[in-house]
């Protein structure tokens, strides 16, 4: 298949277009380089050696997508292009409904115009909001903390009508657990720019000794220890899961949720980093995050009975990839 992959520089797109990419398929790129670099484009030709096309487009702007699916036929799009800082959201909530909500519908338009019926969307499980875990695909939307939230629940019910006004379409929303980690070749992985807003990341920049120390948000959660309990999945586990969910699609609209199913405390995913990689990252517990929850952990069951796919990596191989990632990335900076 000839797939267009939006976002595809980014960190979970990177990943998925090599999984796409030895599975077999033709991938083209479209990605305005907002929050990435070109240089990723190389690496996952390097990895795979394989050829990709890369256009640098703002996936909101028409005329711009027009022309990329007037270049290629597409078979499917997978559409990861958007904004993602939940805290930036609460303090920029026009440009994220704008980049969010536009791209999605700009994208649905071309894929109507050129007959392109398979569209796979980045969701999160942040539109479970504060629901009781394990989330099930079947519970009901809540209202979310932040406008990012907002722009994943109001996109997945913009697909879901566009799904039930055209038989021939087959839709696959993904909603993504944690994901952390990176490619095993430690080419590839999570870069974000200024001080990291999550986890992990924070992690490997204190274990690499950039940042001093690592800040537990809250340790009076309702939970094993008290500290934020999240499903954690490898970024190769949740890439391949892109590629299942592209090979299984049917008409209609479907709901997945891509996570391990496990749900991991802040302290032990801090002890598995530790012990995995030999080395401290040294905490202390200061107050709660504003819009956390205590718990957030998948119904993976979905997933493995419609799709063939469950996580395959465990904590200890998320733990050791990010951190191979971070000391690799670090080397090429200097
Ligand atoms: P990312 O920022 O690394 O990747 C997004 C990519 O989209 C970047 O390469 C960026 O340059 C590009 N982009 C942004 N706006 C664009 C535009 N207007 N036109 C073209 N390209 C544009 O983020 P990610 O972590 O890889 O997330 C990918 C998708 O998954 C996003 O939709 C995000 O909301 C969703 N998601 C991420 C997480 C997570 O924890 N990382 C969790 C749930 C859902
Ligand atoms: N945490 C800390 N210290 C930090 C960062 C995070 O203690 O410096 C804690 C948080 O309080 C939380 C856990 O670590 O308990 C995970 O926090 P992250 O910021 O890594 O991830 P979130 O679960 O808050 O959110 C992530 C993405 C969202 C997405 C959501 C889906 O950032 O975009 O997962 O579950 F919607």
């Amino acid at each position: 298949m000839n797939i267009l992959v939006t976002g595809g520089a980014g960190y979970i797109g990177s990943h998925t277009v090599v999984a796409l990419l030895e599975a077999g398929q033709s991938v083209i790129i479209a990605d305005n380089l907002s929050n990435s670099k070109r240089e990723t484009v190389e690496k996952i030709m390097d990895i795979t050696n394989k050829e990709v096309t890369f256009y640098e487009i703002d996936v909101t702007d028409v005329e711009a997508v027009d022309i990329i699916f007037r270049n290629h036929k597409f078979e499917g799009v997978v559409h990861f292009a958007g904004l993602k800082a939940v805290g930036e959201s609460v303090e920029k909530p026009l440009e994220y409904y704008y980049t969010n909500i536009v791209s999605t519908i700009v994208l649905a338009k071309a894929c109507q115009k050129y007959s392109v019926n398979r569209f796979v969307f980045s969701s999160s499980a942040t539109v479970y909001g504060d629901n009781k875990v394990p989330f099930v695909e079947t519970m009901g939307l809540l209202p979310t903390t932040n406008p990012y939230g907002e722009t994943k629940a109001m996109s997945e019910r913009i697909l879901t009508d566009i799904a039930k006004a055209n038989p021939a379409l087959s839709i696959s929303i993904l909603r993504y657990f944690n994901p952390v980690g990176a490619h095993e070749s430690g080419l590839i992985g999570e870069a974000p720019t200024g001080i990291p807003n999550n986890l992990m990341p924070y992690c490997t920049q204190v274990a690499k000794g950039k940042l001093k120390k690592l800040r537990v948000f809250g340790n009076d959660y309702p939970t094993v220890d008290g500290t934020g309990v999240r499903d954690y999945i490898h970024v190769m586990d949740l890439a391949e899961g892109h590629v299942a969910a592209l090979e299984n699609l049917t008409e209609g609209v479907h709901i997945y949720n891509l996570g391990t199913g496990k749900g991991t405390s802040v302290l032990e995913l801090v002890k598995a980093f530790e012990e995995a990689n030999d080395i401290e990252v040294p905490y202390e517990i200061v107050n709660r995050r504003p819009g956390d929850i205590a718990l957030c952990y998948a119904d993976a069951s979905k997933a493995k009975k419609e799709l063939g796919w469950t996580a395959k990596r465990d904590l200890i191989a998320m733990c050791r990839d990010a951190w191979r990632f971070e000391k690799n990335y670090n080397k090429q900076l200097v």
